[in-house]
């Protein structure tokens, strides 16, 4: 196990997803309009994270579909990152690699902290036309694909980036899952059924395709609140011989 690597390793920052999904395993409704349905505590448990973290990262879709900012969520969480020795805002970070983030999404309309675009080099000419005057910074990572480790890399070589934080969606993590870049997923299990076979889930993408090759992780904690459980699970290094 290697739980410790965010103190440990000096190259990487400790990653961390938090989803929040329903009991069935969704993480929004098929026609994607219902993405916010955890209770307020689940909201509470996002902020805190958020108060813990560099940086803020999630997908395009997720930008564009829903209302976040990815900012820290109030004074009250300002002044625990300042406690904390962090600064009173974080880093944020949106994936796009064919560089087709909205301009008009939420994280855009709020200018506390810098913006950086992760794509490829495709995108980056399609970032240059439509966001380059809302993106502080547009970062350009691999070849026809993200390549997350090195920007993961670059992040904490360059920005000093020592925790980030992933919001999603499901194609995202799935990335980074197959990259096994993932440290910690904290889970809200709500108890709702979505259904419906295209729903997103917690990891879409791609996926592995053998139990071998698949991310191990182990349970660290569980909590029960009203009627949510609030599940951590830290990464499992793999057996060489598996
Ligand atoms: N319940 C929750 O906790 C929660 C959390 C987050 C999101 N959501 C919901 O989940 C849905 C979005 O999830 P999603 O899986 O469809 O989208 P997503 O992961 O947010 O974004 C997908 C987009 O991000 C970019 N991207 C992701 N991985 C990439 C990679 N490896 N390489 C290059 N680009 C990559 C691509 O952008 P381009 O197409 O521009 O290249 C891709 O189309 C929304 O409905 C959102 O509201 C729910």
């Amino acid at each position: 196990m290697n739980s410790k690597r965010g103190t440990s390793n000096a190259n990487l920052p400790f990653v961390l997803v938090n989803m929040a999904m329903s009991a069935d395993g969704k993480i929004a409704t098929a026609n994607r309009a219902v993405s916010s349905f955890g209770s307020a505590r689940d909201h509470e448990n996002l902020l805190k994270l958020r108060a813990t973290a560099d940086a803020v990262m999630c997908g395009a879709r997720t930008a564009d579909l829903s209302d976040i900012n990815l900012g820290p969520g109030g004074r009250r969480f300002q002044r625990l990152r300042v406690r904390r020795d962090l600064p009173e805002y974080n880093l944020r970070i949106i994936v796009s690699g064919s560089g087709s983030v909205n301009p008009d999404a939420e994280v855009f309309k709020q200018g506390f902290s810098p913006i950086i675009v992760l794509t490829t080099p495709r995108g980056a000419k399609q970032v240059g036309k439509s966001l380059l005057h809302l993106a502080n910074e547009v970062i350009s990572c691999g070849k026809s694909e993200i390549d997350f480790t090195a920007f993961l890399k670059w992040l904490r070589r360059e920005r000093g980036v020592k925790r980030l934080l992933c919001e999603g969606g499901g194609e995202l993590n799935d990335a980074l899952f197959r990259a096994d870049l993932v440290d910690e997923l904290h889970l809200t299990v709500c108890p709702k059924i979505f259904g419906g076979r295209s729903a997103p889930t917690i990891a879409d993408g791609l996926g592995f395709a053998r139990l071998a090759a698949a991310a191990q992780f182990q349970l660290k904690s569980s909590r029960r609140v009203g009627g949510e459980m609030f599940l951590v699970f830290v990464r499992q290094r793999r057996a060489h011989n598996q």
